[in-house]
């Protein structure tokens, strides 16, 4: 096994853990709520949320990927692109409803992109704000995939 992924708690590195998950929607004739519980409706207790907005036609985020960081993504307003790339298999997930989050477990290379006019992107994290949880270069993410 890949020594870099052994102090990894849970599933890590492969497309195959992550994806679109529905969120709770209760919704009546004054509108929609959806709510989201650490450990419940995401497999991690959150502890950050921080969100992308007044992003430019054309513009992409992200071109990293996170060494123990857990993460659910999510359209709040508008639609965006989320590239999820494992160095094995890439995966392009269209984001356009606030009741589906979009599960990122650690180790996988993300880009997104496609942001439409308004559009706000929230994300919920495992953890505090790390640089040193950052692979930014991709040859040294495949390098610790074991796969460069
Ligand atoms: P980054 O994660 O690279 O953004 P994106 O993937 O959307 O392009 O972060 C951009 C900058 O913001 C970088 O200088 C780090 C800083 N930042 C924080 O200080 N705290 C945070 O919680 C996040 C996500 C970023």
């Amino acid at each position: 096994m890949n020594p870099n992924l052994q102090a990894h708690a849970g599933p890590s590195g492969s497309i195959d853990f992550c994806g679109l998950r529905d969120l709770p929607k209760i919704s009546d004739p004054r509108g929609s709520l959806t709510f989201i519980e650490g450990k419940q409706h995401v497999p991690f207790a959150i502890q950050r949320v921080y969100y992308l907005y007044d992003v430019p036609g054309g513009a992409e985020r992200g071109g990293h990927a996170h060494k123990a960081l857990h993460q659910l993504i999510v359209a709040m307003s508008g639609s965006f692109d989320v590239v999820l790339d494992d160095g094995r298999l890439k995966h392009r997930f269209h984001l356009n409803r606030s009741h589906a989050g979009l599960y990122v477990c650690p180790m996988i290379w993300r880009e997104l992109d496609n942001f439409s006019s308004g559009s706000v992107c929230m994300v919920l994290a495992s953890n505090r704000y790390d640089e040193d949880d950052y692979f930014r270069d991709y040859g040294t993410y495949l390098a610790a995939q074991a796969l460069a």
